[in-house]
């Protein structure tokens, strides 16, 4: 199969980009409005960039509204108003609740009370952070990138919560963390001891 995405449908293209860039890491972004509400929402077009400086970047895609009208996502919207993210890391005990702030809540709704998480005060950023969440990088935003009707979301990480236990020695245990990574469609994949394995670099 041959295909060129400028002669190709979107949403066939999309099933292509999801089955073919596997698997993805998920970033669970909370954010807060102008009024001060929270919202919490995964996004799997996410990966780290740089570490110094230390930049996160997520495609945030469109929503078509009624009549197919385009409109921003809340996150998106949140991340323009204040300027601020945090980027949650989801384990495998959280992957449902993660799945369901995916749903397209009202702005009003705050998806952490409809999923039953905690959130916690930011320390560098006035967003809140998942306290469940193993891992949390609060972010000021570095930079947008409009792509047609997506953006890309450049944010610089000012703060860094990692729980104690998910640590050995200093260093981030996989098996202790559990990463949850998207495949395409509703699927995902889990890190397990079994499935990890090393690869020493050439010596040349
Ligand atoms: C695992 C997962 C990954 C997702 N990744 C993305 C993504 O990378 N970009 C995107 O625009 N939407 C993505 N979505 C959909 C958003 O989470 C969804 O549109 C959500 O309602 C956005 O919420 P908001 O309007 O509160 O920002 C993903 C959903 C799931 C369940």
């Amino acid at each position: 199969m041959q295909l060129d995405p400028d002669n190709s449908k979107v949403t066939d293209l999309y099933k292509l980009m999801i089955g073919m860039v596997v698997p993805r890491p998920i970033a669970w972004i909370s954010t807060i409005d102008r009024e001060g509400r929270h919202n919490l929402a995964p996004f799997s077009f996410f990966n780290a960039f740089s570490v110094a400086p230390p930049i996160l970047g997520v495609g945030i895609g469109a929503r078509r509204g009624q009549g197919g009208v385009v409109i921003k996502k809340d996150t998106l919207n949140n991340i323009e108003a204040r300027g601020e993210f945090v980027v949650n890391i989801v384990s495998l005990p959280l992957a449902e609740k993660m799945n369901y702030t995916a749903g397209e809540f009202a702005p009003q709704t705050s998806e952490f009370e409809a999923a039953g998480l905690t959130a916690i005060e930011g320390t560098r950023v006035a967003a809140p952070r998942v306290e469940e969440a193993p891992v949390s990088m609060e972010c000021v935003l570095h930079q947008t990138v409009p792509l047609g009707n997506s953006n890309l979301v450049l944010g610089k990480v000012v703060f860094i919560h990692i729980k104690d236990e998910i640590l050995d020695e200093g260093r981030i245990s996989i098996e202790r963390l559990k990463p949850v990574g998207r495949l395409a469609g509703d699927s995902y994949c889990k890190v397990e001891a079994g499935a990890v394995f090393e690869l020493l670099r050439p010596e040349i």
